[in-house]
């Protein structure tokens, strides 16, 4: 494949929608092999199929699970060459906050 990426291995987290899926997809069209870690895990295997890329299943305020992520793209890949982390807070702090907790202000 051709482009700026080709041949790079970039992971994204929270790749399943927003920034996270246009990243995504804008590493694709360079080339790119990316990785897709979301909890959402519909939206999260489709952007997987829309890129050629991979879903894993993943909530970024899990560490185990983070370094999981990376150790078996690794394992599958033999490198990483770009990390994009978009979501702010782990899974457990989005769905327990209250409205008057920062940042849910805006919530959309
Ligand atoms: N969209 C904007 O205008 C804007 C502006 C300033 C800052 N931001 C920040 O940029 C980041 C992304 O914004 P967005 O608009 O793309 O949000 P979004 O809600 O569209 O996408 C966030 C993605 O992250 C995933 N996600 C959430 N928590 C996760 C977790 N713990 N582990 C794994 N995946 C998780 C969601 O499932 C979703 O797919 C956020 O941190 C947001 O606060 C966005």
């Amino acid at each position: 494949m051709e482009g700026r990426f080709a041949g790079r291995v970039v992971i994204v987290t929270g790749g399943a929608s927003g920034i996270g899926a246009a990243t995504a997809r804008a590493f694709a069209a360079e080339g790119a092999r990316v990785v897709i870690a979301d909890v959402d895990r519909e939206r999260g295997r489709e952007v997987a199929g829309a890129t050629a890329g991979v879903f894993e299943a993943v909530d970024v305020g899990d560490g185990a699970a983070v370094r999981a992520l990376v150790e078996q793209t690794v394992a599958a890949f033999r490198r990483v060459d770009v990390l994009v982390s978009t979501p702010s807070r782990p899974a457990a702090a989005r769905s327990s906050a209250s409205p008057s907790t920062p940042g849910r202000a805006r919530s959309r």
